[in-house]
């Protein structure tokens, strides 16, 4: 939704005219169907129009007051119960405040006393056509707003944060292409979306492409798109994301993934703006901003031939390096409480916030799914425990050490305070197991022995507590 609605095209506009007089139909549908270009259908009584209503959606219906069948004020009363969008206008042969005062109840727009003039008909049509037209509008900007409050917000009060801040705003507003990297995690899709959106192009489309996750015979077309008969399976033309975020930006997501002959595609986009779907000889022009991202180091694909250079230095104009969480902990406690007013509202939950100690912990922790896993975290933490405050007892055995069942539990206990025992055996098999593998360098069978356990043991005792050997 980018286009702002336009206004209504006259033979969009169905009236409905109910009336027993002949002549007074003709008049209305003279004036406003042959006149005014509108689409105008008629009844010539109560029980027609009200069978009319219920077939057919009418933006106004034009009614009589006294009518065999249904009276006017009926049919309006069934109009607004069975169509509420649907306007009514009144005609009636007295004109007293009494009767407008009815219609008006019953929940008819206006009315027209007869005899009346044909200038006094268009403009009640048109100032209701004008007033719809300004709900749609209406509607049209609320639904931005939801889509622009949708827009996540990127939290970082860390140095390195801060200047990544300061990049995105210096290159928002150019068209200059954007190599966002990071570890997976990191936010790098989230850097890509606030660019767009503080662009000029915020209006207009931001197509997403993860370039990793389609098969390479189905990006091709995905991105560029295809005629009918191009390939097997080809039984209809299909326009290509290109094509499709024309006026806005494209974001190339897992860019490194990308097969040398689509590398070779994508750079000529990027040189001249223009390509050919697959199987067609007719060029395309395309005015699109391009955003790329990648967890891979490109500089060694480059190396191992992988990646083109050519490619590498047209997107690589502005390189956005995200740090990952590691690096950044000041981040973590203002990332927790945004996670935490996050999913409170998604889950229900009532947790206030994680404890001076648990911060400091998990501040130790190495972060390998870096911000994804941290918000996974507080989400899983808000599920749990639904209240209160998240202390380092509650925190899951990977995101302890053993240094803090000593600051923890063992305090607890000299206060009289319960722990949970299964947990803090947990967290030291858990520790110890880390250990063994660093030291055996990710050889199971050699860690499995500095453990003194059997290599099956370990294997099992790693899935349980989903450890990866490196
Ligand atoms: N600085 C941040 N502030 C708030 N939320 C963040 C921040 N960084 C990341 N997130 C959140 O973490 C999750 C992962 O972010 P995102 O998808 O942008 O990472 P990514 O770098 O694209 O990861 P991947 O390489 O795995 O695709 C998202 O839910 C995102 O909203
Ligand atoms: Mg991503």
């Amino acid at each position: 939704m980018d286009k702002m609605p336009n206004t209504i095209e006259p033979e969009n506009v169905h009236i409905l005219v109910a009336d027993d007089e002949p002549a007074i139909r003709d008049i209305l549908s003279q004036v406003l169907g042959k006149d005014e270009g509108y689409t105008v259908d008629t009844a010539c009584d109560g029980t027609e129009a009200i069978d009319k209503i219920h077939k057919d959606y009418y933006d106004i219906v034009f009614v009589d007051l006294r009518m065999p069948g249904a009276d006017g004020i009926e049919v309006v009363q069934e109009l607004k119960r069975h169509s509420p969008d649907s306007e009514a206008v009144i005609i009636t042969a007295y004109g007293t405040i009494s009767i407008a005062v009815e219609a008006v109840r019953a929940g008819a727009y206006d009315f027209l006393t007869k005899p009346f003039h044909i200038e006094e008909v268009k403009l009640i049509a048109q100032k209701i056509i004008q007033m719809k037209s300004l709900k749609q509008e209406n509607v049209y900007l609320r639904e931005r707003i939801k889509e622009y409050s949708r827009r996540p917000s990127i939290i970082g009060k860390s140095e390195a944060m801060q200047e990544v801040f300061h990049l995105i705003n210096s290159v928002a507003n150019t068209d200059a292409t954007v190599l966002i990297k990071g570890e997976s995690g990191t936010g790098k899709e989230l850097v890509a979306k606030e660019i767009h959106y503080n662009s000029r192009r915020a209006n207009k489309p931001l197509v997403i492409v993860n370039c990793a996750a389609i098969p390479e015979e189905l990006l091709e077309s995905e991105l560029f798109g295809h005629v009918k008969g191009a390939f097997t399976g080809a039984t209809s033309s299909r326009v290509g994301k290109f094509e499709y975020a024309h006026g806005g930006t494209i974001f190339l997501d897992e860019i490194g993934d990308m097969s040398p002959r689509l590398q070779a595609k994508i750079l000529r986009i990027i040189e001249e703006r223009e390509f050919e779907p697959v199987g067609s000889v007719k060029t395309i022009k395309v005015d699109v901003r391009i955003l790329a991202a990648t967890n891979k180091d490109l500089e060694l694909a480059l190396q191992r031939g992988e990646f083109r250079e050519d490619l590498f230095y047209r997107l690589n104009v502005v390189p956005i390096q995200l740090p990952p969480l590691r690096e950044r902990t000041d981040d973590i406690p203002y990332l927790i409480r945004h996670f935490i007013s996050i999913y409170n509202k998604k889950v229900g939950g009532a947790v206030e916030g994680f404890t001076p100690r648990a911060i400091e912990l998990l501040q130790k922790y190495q972060w390998p799914g870096n911000v994804r896993e941290l918000e996974h975290l507080v989400e899983q933490m808000i599920i749990i425990h639904q209240k209160g405050m998240i202390d380092v007892e509650h925190l899951p055995p990977r995101y302890r050490t053993i240094e803090s069942i000593q600051q923890f539990e063992l305090e607890a206990l000299r206060l009289g305070h319960t722990i949970n025992l299964n947990q803090v055996m947990n967290t030291i098999e858990l520790n110890l197991i880390q250990s063994a593998l660093k030291r055996a360098g990710g050889v199971k069978s050699k860690a499995a022995e500095l453990l003194g356990l059997k290599r099956t043991t370990l294997i099992e005792k790693m899935r349980k507590y989903n450890i990866e050997a490196h």
